[in-house]
Order: structure tokens, then sequence, then C-alpha cells
């Protein structure tokens, strides 16, 4: 059991690898992938990653429900709100982030899903927030983002029910891009991957910003902070390699500088 974080050339594959107990997280594991979080924003030698569960059965079942409700932390950890920050709670992660969704995506899977960019998924993969069957509700941005990224009765229905949904219904929704057999699932996520990897990564991160900012900030703000980061870009040596690239008839070599 543990949080896996292997570098594949440019690309991070993050895996909650904890098949045993259909990859559920306890503190333990939040506390990994927290970390792998941080490595995937940090270590400049990233462009992009992957998150993925171990075995075939679940990307996560969510929360560990044996030692959630058991081990609430003490109350005052509340206002701690830059501890233990989650790509899903609070970290800034601008590169992008891919999720291959192996088997079962439960709750706090499916919060973790909401958080990333794109999302490839096997024929037989199953989503629900099945939190109010628990007594509780899909923290971790569950409540935000599920009601940002699908349309206002199907976010609702699945909020408001718990009710799982399979792989064919999640696509039509437009809740993942592709569903695909078990077999092409790592090569799908691997060429998305690595495509957006070849592209300039201060272009691609800047771009990820500015579209996910897009929901928090006014048109006009939005247009104002566009035109100054592409100001920016214009004076990084990838913007002139681009262009350079082009006028040579090559491919471009960009560094994210
Ligand atoms: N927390 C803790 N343990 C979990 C878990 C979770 N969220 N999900 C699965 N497990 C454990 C099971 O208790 C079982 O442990 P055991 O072998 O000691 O009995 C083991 O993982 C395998 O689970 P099992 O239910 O036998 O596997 P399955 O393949 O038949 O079904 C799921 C997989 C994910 C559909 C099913 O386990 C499930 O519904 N889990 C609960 C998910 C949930 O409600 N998450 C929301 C959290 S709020």
């Amino acid at each position: 059991m543990s949080i896996d974080l292997a570098i594949d050339g440019a690309v991070a594959i993050v895996t909650i690898n904890r098949p045993e107990r259909r990859n559920a997280m306890d503190a333990e594991h939040y506390a990994g992938l927290s970390r792998a979080w941080i490595e995937v924003r940090d270590n400049p030698a990233i462009r992009t990653a992957i998150v993925t569960g171990a075995g075939d059965k679940a990307f996560s079942a969510g929360a560990d429900l044996k030692s959630f409700t058991a081990d609430a932390p003490p109350l005052a950890d509340t206002l701690l709100t830059q501890q233990g920050q989650l790509l899903n709670r609070g970290l800034e992660v601008w590169k992008p982030v891919i999720a291959a969704v192996n088997g079962a995506c439960l709750g706090g899977g499916t919060t973790l899903l909401l958080a990333t960019d794109i999302r490839i998924a096997v024929r037989h993969a199953t989503f629900s927030v099945s939190e109010v069957k628990r007594g509780l509700f899909p923290g971790n941005g569950g409540t935000q983002r599920l009601i940002q990224q699908l349309p206002h009765a199907i976010a609702m229905e699945l909020l408001l029910t718990g009710d799982g949904i399979d792989a064919a219904t999640a696509e039509r929704w437009g809740l993942v891009n592709r569903v695909v057999e078990p077999d092409e699932l790592m090569p799908t996520a691997l060429a998305y991957a690595r495509r957006i990897a070849e592209n300039a990564p201060l272009a691609v991160q800047a771009a990820k910003e500015l579209a996910l900012r897009s929901r928090d900030v006014d048109l006009a703000t939005g247009l104002r902070l566009e035109q100054l980061m592409l100001r920016l870009l214009q004076t990084s040596a990838d913007a002139r390699e681009g262009s350079d690239a082009f006028g040579e008839k090559r491919p471009p070599r960009f560094t994210g500088a």
C-alpha cells in the first residue's frame, strides 16, 4: 500500500496503490498524494501527470470508510488551510493532469477525478459520489466542481441520489473524454500526456490557469489576465522557438523558458 510516483520522460505517473482496499484512501494515502502533487508541481522535468489506481477493479473507492469517521481530525485542523493540500483541495497545479480510470471511481475517487483535466476510463468503470448514502457529502471540491462541470440536473442527480453511472453514461454526459478497453487505458493516457508534453510548457500551464480561473473572475478581468499573460509569454524563448521552428519547417524544441 502506497502512493507511487514514476517518471517516464516528461510524464509523471501517480498510482494509488492499495488494491486490496480498492485504492481507498486513509490519512497516510492522502498525505502521500499531497506529496506526489507537490512533486508534480515543483519538479521542472515533469510536464504532465497521469493519475491512476492499481489493479483492475478500482481507480479509488474514495475515503477509507473504516478510518474516516472513527479518526475525525481535531476541530482546530479545519483552520490549517495550507496543510495537507491536494490536487482537488488547495493546491494549484497548472501542469495538465490526466486521469486513467481503471475501475470503480467512487466518492473521493470522483472528487479527485473532477480536479483532473482529461479523463480516460475503461469500459467497466463506474462513477458515483455516494457519500450521502454514508451520512456525508463529497468534500474536497465535490459539491463545487460537479455543478461546475456537468449540467445542473445531472450534477444534482449524482450528488443527491449518490447513485452510480456506468462509463458509457459518463462519456455521454461529458464526465470523461474517452472510454477504452483495459489494455488501451495507459497507452491512451500516455499518448495524451506525451502529446501535451511536446507543447510549450509555459503556454500549456498558462492556458490551464486562465481557463480554470475564468470561473472565478468576470469576463473583463479574465480578458485582461489573458492579455497580460500573453504579453509575458511573448518574451519567452519558447514563443520565439515556436515561430522559428514553423519558419524552418522543423518540430519545435521547447525548454520551458
Ligand atoms: N474504505 C475502506 N475499505 C474499503 C472501501 C472504502 N471506501 N472500499 C472497499 N473497501 C474494502 C472492503 O471493505 C473490502 O475489505 P475486506 O476484504 O477486508 O472485506 C475490500 O476493500 C474489497 O472490497 P469489496 O467490496 O469486497 O470489493 P468489490 O470489488 O466487490 O467492490 C467497491 C468494490 C468499491 C464497489 C465496494 O467496495 C464499495 O462500494 N466500496 C465503498 C465505496 C464508497 O462508498 N465510497 C464512498 C466513500 S464516502
